[in-house]
């Protein structure tokens, strides 16, 4: 169920049976020569309104913003800094908590995100320790990319190919669900397998000219896209149910 197609007594009634939520998160950043710029807000939010339908939770809406300043080399990219990635989480989960939630499950589809979520939280947490109170809120962040079971099948069909950024498997799930927007061709460099070491934009854009890290996304194809969001749909669920059984951070 999405938060945006609920009308609020829809919400309010359905809050006196429950209290977590899914939160999708992703960004707005250059993919490569064949990536579409929302390709981790486009994947995030795929899967969590699959884990929305599967596991009947609410999903709230996709933040397409994130912390993405080394890709900032490359046109169309939007970042976040940090200390405002951190006080839009803050606020998000204020808003919410007000409301009843108490367990946020985030989808995550950047990797860029994940320093700053956690920090995010710890901030969130020093607020209930430093006053001395009890917070009573949990936190879990799942990146749908790399769960053992997607990774299995990104291996299964990508071999070594797969990358750390502009990735075949996110490329494919774009491609699936945009099927003509995401069909983008282009004249992609010979494969370097070189990953890491970067710092600011300036950085990023000399180690990695075309904007991939060490893959290959001219592998990618729509029905792998289908396969690969079934299979992180199925995983991603999963770990929602396991945090609701065990807690989060
Ligand atoms: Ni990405």
């Amino acid at each position: 169920m999405l938060l945006a197609l609920c009308t609020w007594p829809e919400l309010a009634a359905r809050l006196a049976t429950t209290d977590a939520i899914v939160i999708p998160i992703g960004s707005t950043e250059q993919h490569g020569p064949t990536g579409v710029i929302g390709t981790d807000a486009i994947c995030a939010e795929a899967v969590a309104r699959g884990v929305g339908e599967s596991a009947d939770v609410l999903v709230a809406p996709v933040l397409s913003l994130g912390m993405a300043q080394h890709h900032l080399a490359f046109a169309g990219t939007i970042t976040l800094r940090p200390s405002t990635l951190i006080a839009v989480i803050g606020d998000l989960v204020a808003s919410l908590r007000r409301h009843g939630f108490r367990r946020f499950f985030f989808v995550n589809g950047h990797g860029g995100n994940v320093a700053t979520l956690q920090a995010a939280f710890s901030e969130i947490h020093a607020e209930a320790s430093l006053a001395g109170r009890t917070g009573g809120l949990s936190f879990a962040v799942h990146n749908w990319w790399d769960g053992a079971e997607v990774v299995a099948l990104s291996k299964e069909l990508y071999g070594d190919r797969c990358g750390a950024h502009a990735t075949p498997p996110e490329i494919a799930v774009t491609q699936h669900l945009h099927l003509e927007a995401a069909a983008k061709t282009a004249e992609l460099g010979a494969f370097n397998p070189t990953c890491g070491g970067f710092g600011d934009a300036a950085d990023f854009r000399r180690l990695y000219p075309d904007g991939r890290i060490a893959s290959d996304p001219a592998l990618a194809r729509p029905e792998h896209g289908a396969r690969l969001l079934a299979v992180a749909v199925d995983e991603a669920t999963k770990r929602f149910r396991a945090f609701l059984a065990t807690g989060g951070a």
